[in-house]
């Protein structure tokens, strides 16, 4: 099958790449760069350096070329800005890539006749949700940037499906970890994080009590979805998640077993989240404290009974074991970046 990656230079977009070429899949890789990195796209059997295409989803002329030169069957728009304080931070930029963006992906897939687009969405729009596990329909709709963006893209999706017919469908990811997990950003995810503090033997400072809870799925098991979803029909929804949730504390326990290290963590106030991003706290109207209280201790359980039901599909990978393989592979990276 030829098959269109956007995103391919990121975590889970590498990932997913390796595992379609090793499927014998004919890929067309396309990152701009923004937050990829060329060591993602190197693997011990394939390096994909010179086969990816540096372009953004949004240039228009650039991503028509491809459609009309390749006759695409998949295209997983992996692409997007995910951090949530980058996006609060810069919500034109945010906006502009998360939603033009796939609809620029869409026209051309409508144009050229691709089979399926599988977009990669998140469990992040159940913010406001108090129902638990969280079911794909009927939910209270988000508040901050990123998951907004997310909720238009697939309301846009929706209407490609509705109007034309097309196939569709938006995996909503829950906190996805895994080799390649990025440690070095701004604000890195809290596994990347933790990790890297304990690889430095640095106290990690986590926000609020530590005893806020979220489910996670390993970046295998979320593949395994992804390929499932290339056979269903119409505009679908689905729940990407091991419906396991765990403590920060929890988490951080097991990590710490996992690296033989005995670190006590510090604990910081809700209102210092986001601290990074100072323009969130400037200007006439700030960010309130109530909303990142809300983030920081934001419990959240997806149900996953669709996936498994519909795609047939059942994860695979518990977290002591994805754990143990994040550590090996961030461990390595980061021992390496100590010798150069
Ligand atoms: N990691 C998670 O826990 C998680 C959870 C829910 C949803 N998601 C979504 O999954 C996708 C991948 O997440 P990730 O963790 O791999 O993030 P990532 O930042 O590692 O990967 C995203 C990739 O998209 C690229 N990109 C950004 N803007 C682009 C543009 N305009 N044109 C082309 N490429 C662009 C970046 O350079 C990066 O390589 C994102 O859309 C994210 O919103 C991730």
């Amino acid at each position: 099958m030829k098959i269109l990656i956007t995103g391919a230079a990121g975590f889970i977009g590498s990932q997913l790449a390796h595992r379609l070429w090793k499927e014998n899949n004919d890929l067309i890789l396309i990152d701009n760069f923004s937050y990829g990195k060329v060591d993602n796209l190197k693997f011990e059997d394939v390096d994909f350096e010179n086969s990816i295409i540096k372009m953004d989803i949004r240039d228009k002329e650039g991503i028509e070329k491809i459609f009309k030169e390749n006759k695409i069957d998949y295209v997983y728009n992996i692409a997007g800005i995910a951090p949530l304080p980058d996006c609060q931070s810069n919500p034109c930029e945010a906006i502009d890539v998360n939603v033009n963006g796939l609809v620029n992906i869409l026209e051309n897939s409508r144009k050229y006749g691709v089979k399926k687009v599988i977009q990669a969405s998140t469990n992040a729009m159940y913010e406001n949700e108090t129902k638990f596990p969280t079911v794909e329909s009927n939910f209270e709709l988000p508040t901050l940037i990123y998951p907004n963006t997310k909720y238009c893209a697939e309301r846009f999706a929706e209407s490609f499906c509705d109007t034309y017919g097309m196939n569709v469908t938006c995996l909503r990811f829950a906190n996805v970890y895994g080799p390649h997990i990025d440690c070095l950003r701004k604000q890195p995810p809290f596994v990347a994080y933790m990790i890297r503090e304990l690889f430095y033997d640095r106290t990690p400072i986590f926000h609020s009590d530590g005893n806020q809870r979220r489910d996670y799925i390993y970046v295998d098991d979320l593949i395994d979805l992804a390929i499932a979803v290339q056979k269903g029909e119409g505009f679908d929804c689905v729940n990407c998640s091991s419906m396991v949730n765990y403590s920060v504390n929890e988490m951080y326990q097991i990590a710490s077993e996992i690296m033989h290290k005995d670190i006590k963590p510090e604990y910081a106030n809700d209102s210092h989240y986001w601290e990074k991003y100072p323009s969130l706290f400037e200007g006439e109207y700030k960010i309130k404290e109530s909303i990142l209280k809300n983030e920081i201790n934001k419990y959240s359980l997806c149900d996953n009974t669709y996936a498994k039901e519909k795609y047939v599909w059942e994860p695979k990978i518990d977290i002591r074991e994805g754990l143990k393989r994040v550590i090996e592979n961030e461990c390595e990276l980061l021992e390496r970046l100590k010798d150069n």
